[in-house]
């Protein structure tokens, strides 16, 4: 679908790390502007579809406890990534010191442990790092980095807003004392923190930086574009039975006058197993199936009847906004899992285009300054 635009990749000016890189999708997103000189994961699957993608050279296949700053390269700009489990509102909120999303102190116990901090820090992870526990997590985190000498502020990104896909997801950005990040170019609102989500953060922060950055103005490709036509559909009999869990009222909802693609997924509602279909022309979050559940189903109407498959590993990395070129290597639940938990792929790239490199820029702008005034 999408041609990879590394491929017509301009020279990168600024260093950067990519922790919890996964299967690379962030690498992929900074490479425009920045050059991943270190990264690391613990699951084999997605460090096989990192060096698919990216080499491996540069990739350290450990548990983030055992690195060490000492053996990580200069960078300009961190990024973490960090595990969600504790703070997704689908699982229990363990919150930001329960045992995974409490990773995230390891990130900065390493970034303690190099010479110098980066300059640019970005921690990402889903909505309940901002929305529970009323904002606990993210206000423990804002100033941990306030602590370390960084101006910190969030922005909520919807995946949808490039992508058929809703995924909300929040970057954290921290920008060194002394960047001046006046001389930022500004966008038209803070349409990146607006709700009552951030009303109630600035009720308990004084000092939340108000990132105001472009708005994304991507022509969104519709669900139907990122389908596989030649994908094969399972055995009638599980079709049928699948189709057998939509709701009555449901199924009412399709339009009859034309084709339609539909996502959804299944899950247990009141005791009883139903396939929950979204309406609204996208698919929903894509999550890292566990044994094979969890996996987005789609549902095709069309003159004859319905047709009902699993979403393929290339479905789920179009709606993360991967280039077709970007390789899957493994079997197909590696390809979907490798896919399942990154990062939407043109948020990030938006997020680095029209915040990132421009604080890039201002920051080595000063540093050159100071050098040639000494
Ligand atoms: C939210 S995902 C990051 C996705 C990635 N940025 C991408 O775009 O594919 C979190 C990642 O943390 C990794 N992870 C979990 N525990 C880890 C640990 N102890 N050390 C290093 N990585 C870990 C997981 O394997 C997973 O890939």
């Amino acid at each position: 679908m999408n041609e990879s635009p590394a491929r017509e990749r301009p020279k990168n000016t600024y260093t950067a790390l990519d922790f919890f890189a996964g299967s690379g999708l962030v690498t992929e997103a900074l490479s425009p502007w920045f050059n991943v000189v270190w990264a690391n994961d613990v699951s084999a699957k997605k460090a096989r579809t990192y060096a698919a993608n990216h080499g491996e050279g540069h990739f350290v296949f450990e548990d983030i406890k055992n690195i060490s700053g000492t053996q990580l390269p200069p960078a300009i700009l961190a990024w973490a990534s960090f595990p969600c489990q504790d703070l997704s509102l689908a699982g229990k909120i363990g919150g930001i010191h329960a045992p995974r999303s409490g990773l995230v102190w390891e990130w900065l116990r390493v970034l303690d442990e190099l010479d110098a901090r980066p300059p640019i820090l970005v921690a990402e992870n889903v909505l309940g790092l901002l929305s529970s526990k009323g904002g606990a997590g993210y206000i423990d985190l804002h100033n941990a980095l306030t602590e370390r000498g960084y101006n910190v502020g969030p922005l909520l990104i919807d995946a949808r807003r490039f992508l058929p896909q809703s995924r909300p997801r929040v970057f954290v950005v921290a920008a060194r004392h002394g960047i001046p990040i006046k001389q930022l170019p500004r966008g038209k609102d803070l349409w990146a923190q607006t709700g009552k989500v951030f009303s109630r953060l600035r009720e308990r922060l004084d000092n939340v930086v108000p990132w105001d950055i472009e708005p994304p103005k991507a022509l969104i490709p519709r669900l139907e574009e990122c389908i596989e036509k030649d994908a094969p559909f399972p055995k009638k009999e599980w079709q049928e039975h699948n189709l057998s869990l939509i709701l009555e009222k449901r199924l009412k909802q399709f339009d009859s006058s034309k084709e339609t693609i539909s996502a959804g997924y299944r899950r247990i509602r009141n005791g009883r197993q139903v396939l929950e279909i979204r309406f609204d022309g996208i698919a929903g979050c894509l999550r890292t199936p566990c044994g094979g559940s969890s996996k987005q189903l789609l549902i095709f109407k069309a003159a004859e009847g319905f047709k009902i498959r699993f979403m393929t590993a290339r479905e789920a990395a179009r709606l993360m906004g991967a280039p077709d070129s970007y390789k899957l290597p493994g079997t197909y639940l590696d390809g979907y899992m490798a896919m399942g938990d990154a990062v939407a792929m043109p948020a990030a790239r938006h997020l680095a285009k029209y915040l990132l490199h421009p604080l890039a820029e201002v920051a080595c702008a000063n540093v050159r300054k100071h050098q040639e005034a000494v």
